[in-house]
């Protein structure tokens, strides 16, 4: 039996072309092993005349939202328009209407995720996100079908394409943050404005939502510690390299015994783990469960085409249950009610590059002043020294024992501020 799912669409940016091709390329295929006819029926466009490259029928078009979030006739609102507000207000007003979304928003899930999954829940309809996280890959929908059978005690994510990107190419070509991702922005892969990608709040969004679904726990990307990729000079990849290791823009949560640990950082990776393989503009997401073990999803995190076929299968999903008359969720996909607690970031190792006057006892200085606090070190290295003005100075490169990284600033800005060193160039985290 076939079954009508009317569809309306907020916006038609690149996910929403990827949508609209994803679906045409293969609505046939859909209802024929569904019985779902899925049709876009309004697509809010407010500058329609624009080419977007697509032939999409003009009266598809409108430049009133309301004539998607209060039409009676549309069963799924999907909003890829973006940003916070007015994507959230929107979202909120189609739930209320008893409409279920679909959404790519990982700003606005991460931000007010509680508030819309308690407005699907109150108005029994459905709330999914599968496109706000790495794109194409089906990390969340694996996480909350096929997977239940486990409990997730960690997940580690390349979850930014770009960031990716730019640290792939300054690996393989030695080049420098800055030309990379001048390169990068002119082939069009780095946003002209790139810091939401470059400084890890769009990896931080993402993670956010993952905890959600992983961990059922409610962290704002605000409260996880957050460091992009903008220190990362060539000096710490050549190293990576030498002592067999990838840096890699981890998002990382893992659960402990006290409760919950997270960060996004440049992170140090053994070059033999799966995620060291990951490169160019490509995601993954490890995870480890209690039945599973090791699982890691590889694929596309950007791009019209495979966020479109996220987009797409939420859809699908939904239209399925609305085909039953139970578009509602028992337990929410999203949740935030497991009262684990959000601890911080945890002990780690750490890799430390700072710059010294080349000059007999200040390698014993530092290891002293590390030692006065605990702080042990694993290893050191000194790069060739080199004139600088009218001193000689060179780069040392310390590994760091596992140390809380409060302990190891204070005890960094103690040597910083007793003028042992010139300056201190990155700190990355190690996971071996
Ligand atoms: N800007 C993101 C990236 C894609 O570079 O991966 C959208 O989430």
């Amino acid at each position: 039996m076939k079954q009508l799912i009317r569809v309306g669409m907020l916006g038609i940016g690149n996910i929403g072309r990827g949508t609209w091709q994803a679906l045409a390329m293969n609505h046939d295929r859909i209802l024929e092993s569904t019985g779902l006819d899925i049709e876009i029926v309004k697509i809010l466009n407010r500058h329609p005349d624009k080419d977007r490259g697509i032939d999409i029928p003009k009266e598809k078009y409108t430049a009133e939202v309301g004539d998607i979030l209060d039409n009676p006739e549309i069963d799924i609102v999907v909003e890829l328009i973006g940003g916070i507000e007015p994507a959230t207000e929107y979202m909120a007003r189609a739930l209320s209407n008893g409409k279920s979304v679909v959404t790519a928003n990982k700003a606005a899930i991460a931000a007010n995720g509680r508030y819309l999954v308690d407005l699907a829940q109150q108005n029994h309809v459905l709330i999914r996100c599968e496109a706000a996280v790495a794109g194409g890959i089906p990390i969340l929908t694996s996480l909350t079908t096929a997977l239940l059978s486990n409990s997730f005690s960690e997940v580690h994510g390349i979850l930014n394409g770009t960031t990716n990107y730019i640290l792939t190419q300054m690996t393989e070509y030695g080049n420098d943050y800055a030309q990379v991702l001048k390169e990068a922005q002119n082939k069009g892969f780095a946003e002209a404005d790139p810091a939401a990608d470059v400084e890890g709040y769009d990896a931080a969004n993402k993670l956010s939502i993952l905890m959600s679904i992983i961990f059922g726990a409610e962290v704002s990307p605000e409260d996880i510690p957050t460091r992009g990729i903008t220190t990362i000079a060539r000096e710490d990849i050549e190293y990576s390299l030498n002592a067999g290791y990838r840096i890699k823009l981890l998002a990382s949560a893992k659960k402990g015994k006290k409760g919950l640990y997270a960060n996004v950082e440049p992170v140090l990776i053994p070059a033999g783990h799966p995620l060291a393989a990951v490169s160019n503009e490509f995601n993954a997401v490890f995870v480890k469960g209690n039945a599973v073990d090791d699982l890691m999803f590889y694929g596309r995190g950007a791009g019209p085409l495979p966020t479109g076929s996220a987009v797409l299968g939420d859809i699908i999903g939904i239209a399925r249950k609305l085909e039953k008359d139970s578009a509602y969720d028992i337990v929410p996909q999203l949740r935030y009610d497991s009262g684990v607690k959000f601890i911080g970031e945890g002990a780690s190792k750490y890799y430390v590059r700072m710059t010294v006057t080349d000059r007999p006892g200040v390698l014993g200085r530092i290891t002293t002043t590390f030692g006065q606090f605990g702080v042990s070190v694993e290893a050191v290295r000194q790069e060739a020294p080199y004139e600088s003005g009218k001193e000689r100075v060179a780069a040392l490169i310390f590994r760091i024992f596992e140390v809380e990284r409060p302990l190891l600033y204070y005890v960094l800005n103690k040597i910083l501020n007793e003028n042992i060193i010139k300056s201190i160039d990155n700190i990355m985290r190690i996971e071996d």
